[in-house]
Parts: C-alpha cells; sequence; structure tokens
C-alpha cells in the first residue's frame, strides 16, 4: 500500500453540522475502499492565497491515508467524486466537455471534432489510407496523457508498468482501391485479467497481440464471440457478474486490449455467452454499449448491410477486394430451437450479402461463433451451421472463421478452408478426436490468435502464441495433424477473382 496526503477545502459558509457530516464522507471513502487513515487533522477556517469559487477563504482538513489503487466498481461509483452511475461505453455520462486533435505525419492539426453530451465523437474529413496521430482532451486537461495504471493480476491492484498510450492511427483505404491487409481474430476471450491460470491466458494472449499490432501493421481485429463470460458458475449456472457492469468489461475487454483499442477497430461477433443461450444474463445490450455498435452501425440496416435485433449481423469492406460478413450463431433464448440466422430477415440479409452482386470483391469472409466444423473435444460440428454452407459455395467464399470450442482447428471441406479460433482466454487442453467429421487438416490446443495477411489472391493465416516479448519474435503455435505428428506447412488459401 502507498501513503497519501489529501487536504481538504470546505466552503467558508459550511456549517458545524456540515463540516462533520463532510469529514464523516470523506473518511468512509476512504474506508469503504480499503484504505487506512492514519491521521485526520483540522485546520479551521484559513485564507486562501487565491479565490476559488470567488471565495477567499474556506474551512481546512488534511488527511493521511495509506492505501492500494483500486479499481471502482459499479455499485461504489457513488463514492466518487462528482458520482457517477456508470464508467465507460457509448451510453455513459460524458466527464465533461470534450475535444479531439488529429495531426498529419508533419505534426499539423487537420480536424478537430467536440463533445459535451458523450463520451465519444465523430472525426471526419481525414484522407484514406493514411497515419495520424490524436489527443483528446477533457475539461481543458489531455486525457489519459502520461504513465497508466494497469491491472495486475500478481498484486490483485491497478499498478504503474511503464505504460502509455501511443495514439496513432491509420484509416482504412478507400473503398474503391485495392488494398492489402494485415487483421487478427480472437475468440472465446472474454474470461477476464483479473486471474490467470493453465486455461485462463487471456492476458498473455493480448500481450502477444499486442506486439503484433506493433510490428505487423494489423489493422482491424475481428471477434467469434464469447466475449465476456459470466465469472463464477455454481453447477453450470452464472452466479455472479456476467457482463452486465463496467467493470466486468474492463477485465474482460478494456484492460487486456487498452494499448489496440486506441489504435485499431474491432468487430464483433456474438457467443452464446453474450446471449442468455448458456447463461442466465443476457449481455447483448452491453455489447452494443461497450462495442460502440449503435453509433457505428448507424444507418447500416437502412442500407441493407446490417440486421439487428434480435441479432447481429452486418458487413463492411476493406478497401475493394475484402468484404466481411458478421454472422449472429447464437439462439434467441435458452429454450429457443433455432438459431437466430433463420429468422426471415436475417436469412434475407445473408443471402443478399453472400451470393449478391460481388460488385468487384474478391474475398468474402464470414465469421461467426459457432463452427460447422468442429472435431472436438467438447464441441462437435455445429449440425444447424450446415444450412449456411450451401450459401458459401455459392457465393464463393474460400475461408471462414469461428470459435465456440477453446482450441484451434483448421479444417478443408468442398474447397472452403475453416478455422477454428477459441483460444484467445480460455484453454481446453484435452485433444479433439473427431477428425474425419470435421474434415481437419491440423489442430492445436496452444492458446492463440490468428493472423491474417491477405495479398491480392492469397491469404497466408498464422496462429500465434503467448510468449512473445520485446525481444522474441511472433512464435506460431505448434500445429498437429490428425495422427498426431507435427504440421509445419503454412496455411495458405488463394481466391481468383470471380
Ligand atoms: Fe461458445
Amino acid at each position: 500500500m502507498r501513503s497519501y496526503e489529501c487536504a481538504v477545502i470546505l466552503h467558508p459558509a459550511v456549517s458545524d453540522d456540515g463540516l462533520k457530516a463532510s469529514t464523516a464522507r470523506y473518511v468512509d471513502i476512504i474506508n469503504h475502499a480499503g484504505g487506512e487513515i492514519t491521521r485526520v487533522e483540522t485546520w479551521g477556517k484559513r485564507r486562501l492565497s487565491f479565490e476559488i469559487m470567488k471565495q477567499p477563504e474556506g474551512h481546512y482538513f488534511f488527511y493521511k491515508f495509506r492505501g492500494a489503487a483500486k479499481l471502482v466498481d459499479d455499485r461504489d461509483l457513488k463514492y466518487v467524486h462528482p458520482p457517477r452511475k456508470d464508467s465507460i461505453g457509448a451510453c455513459s455520462a460524458p466527464y465533461g466537455p470534450a475535444h479531439v486533435e488529429v495531426r498529419d505525419a508533419s505534426g499539423t492539426v487537420v480536424a478537430t471534432a467536440k463533445t459535451e453530451a458523450t463520451n465519444h465523437c465523430w472525426v471526419t474529413g481525414l484522407r484514406p489510407d493514411t497515419e495520424y496521430t490524436y489527443r483528446v482532451v477533457v475539461k481543458d486537461a489531455e486525457w489519459a496523457a502520461g504513465e497508466r495504471w494497469d491491472w495486475s493480476s500478481t498484486e490483485q491492484a491497478l499498478v504503474q508498468m511503464g505504460a502509455r498510450y501511443d495514439n496513432r492511427f491509420r484509416t482504412h483505404p478507400d473503398p474503391q482501391t485495392q488494398s492489402p491487409l494485415t487483421f487478427a481474430v480472437i475468440g472465446d476471450f472474454g474470461v477476464g485479467v483479473k486471474t490467470t491460470s493453465t486455461r485462463r491466458r487471456q492476458q498473455q494472449v493480448a500481450d502477444a497481440l499486442r506486439h503484433a499490432v506493433d510490428r505487423e501493421g494489423v489493422r482491424l481485429i475481428l471477434t467469434t464471440g464469447d466475449n465476456i463470460y459470466a465469472t463464477k458458475k455454481l453447477f453450470g449456472i452464472a452466479v455472479s457478474a456476467s457482463g452486465d457492469e463496467d467493470d466486468d468489461w474492463f477485465f474482460t475487454y478494456f484492460q487486456p486490449y487498452r494499448y489496440i483499442l486506441n489504435r485499431i477497430p474491432v468487430y464483433p461477433s456474438i457467443g452464446n455467452h453474450d446471449a442468455d443461450e448458456s447463461e442466465a444474463c443476457d449481455d447483448r445490450t452491453q455489447v452494443e454499449d461497450n462495442f460502440y455498435l449503435c453509433e457505428r452501425l448507424a444507418g447500416e440496416e437502412a442500407a441493407g448491410r446490417a440486421s439487428f435485433r434480435p441479432g447481429l449481423f452486418y458487413r463492411f469492406r476493406y478497401g475493394s477486394d475484402i468484404e466481411f460478413v458478421c454472422i449472429d450463431t447464437s439462439k434467441e433464448a435458452f429454450f429457443t430451437r433455432d438459431r437466430l440466422f433463420v429468422l426471415p430477415k436475417h436469412w434475407e440479409f445473408l443471402e443478399t450479402s453472400l451470393t449478391g452482386s460481388a460488385d468487384g470483391v474478391r474475398w468474402r469472409l464470414p465469421f461467426a461463433h459457432h463452427p460447422p466444423f468442429s472435431a472436438g473435444p467438447r464441441h462437435r460440428n455445429t449440425k444447424s451451421m450446415a444450412r449456411l454452407l450451401p450459401l458459401f459455395q455459392r457465393s464463393g467464399v474460400k475461408a471462414m472463421f469461428s470459435g465456440h470450442e477453446h482450441n484451434f482447428q483448421h479444417s478443408q471441406h468442398e474447397g472452403i478452408d475453416y478455422f477454428v479460433t477459441g483460444g484467445a482466454g480460455r484453454t481446453r487442453p484435452e485433444p479433439p478426436d473427431r477428425f474425419d467429421a470435421a474434415h481437419t487438416s491440423s489442430w492445436s490446443s496452444a492458446c492463440h490468435f490468428l493472423l491474417i495477411a491477405i495479398e491480392g489472391d492469397q491469404m497466408a493465416v498464422r496462429a500465434i502464441g503467448e510468449g512473445v516479448t520485446d525481444a522474441s519474435a511472433l512464435s506460431d503455435i505448434v500445429r498437429y495433424g490428425r495422427d498426431g505428428a507435427e504440421v509445419a506447412a503454412p496455411m495458405l488459401v488463394r481466391k481468383a477473382r470471380a
């Protein structure tokens, strides 16, 4: 624990009862947060060296206490000053008037935006495929400047580890221009970084991902769902937080990826643990809020590029050559038999998105949570996904990404490569075994994320493991064939233009 000193100045007109109540409140706040008060001094009414709120004097109190930096639980937000009801996400109350400055490579401010009503705003007028830096100013102070406080699972506290934000980004290319792309895919990651174990590796994979973003020019991230899990289960039933509080999302999303989220966009899909298919709590509203989906996809449904509620279906392009299609493969509720994509409006969206005019797009890349093919050990082929396979064939899909099973699997079936990447947080060390049914080419139980590079007609897929340091290269996990022998051949997918 660290030692702190805090001086409090109260308005000179505050009554004796008011002073007592204020003192009790500050003591209560420190005690509630686990702090230890070592001294309270009452200095009385004193003259200020300069006026505050037009007052020349104020009541002085001086506190000495010890405490650790603590993450504020949602139920304790009423104790912060000023009190809050929320902290993060699109709907959170603003922290004050804010503006954003965007600078080009020469340091010239090329765009600005401001907001007083939200914690986000849109910056327009930027050039395609161009690198910029930015800074955010809230109430006349630069937001999140300097060394940050990050969660330490060993100390179970927020500590300073030397990390700072590097606020730079590159805009997506012009939609009419063919452009190479490097992107990442993470799945089943939302176990949180509060603690770590041999089966909970989210922070370790996130660290490796950050190195990939720094070194490989990763331009975007897809998620294959299960973005947040219930933190505790009893007999398979969630008995604690399951994504309905901001501090849940801090541990499962905002902390592990914080130095990535400020630079590149993340495009989520919905898993069974994000819906109420497998947990009592439906986290879809929180997924919308924390990924800013309503703001990012506003107008897309009317334009035919998205289909919402119940469900999350959308598509987006990167340059002229690549289009991603997010498919919601969850069920509407636990007792619902069909998956959401069979609902008429969603099915129409998928048919249009996948089999409509390609309009110059070479790569159509679906991503979803449930895998059409999985050799286990826990999850087998998802039977209901078979309904999508003819759509993939008719539309010339060559590769698809999914999660659900907590390992890596590469299957090849009727000219399409299927990748299961469900090991970015939770791992399942038992080996899969239904290789024939899953058309397995290779697999691995190691935690990982996918690093994918598309250039022209070729896609190269790598599964990157944990343990990457400043001094070491990104390391591909060891993959195995059906016979248990190591598979060293690179995973390459080719797609001729239609
Ligand atoms: Fe799942």
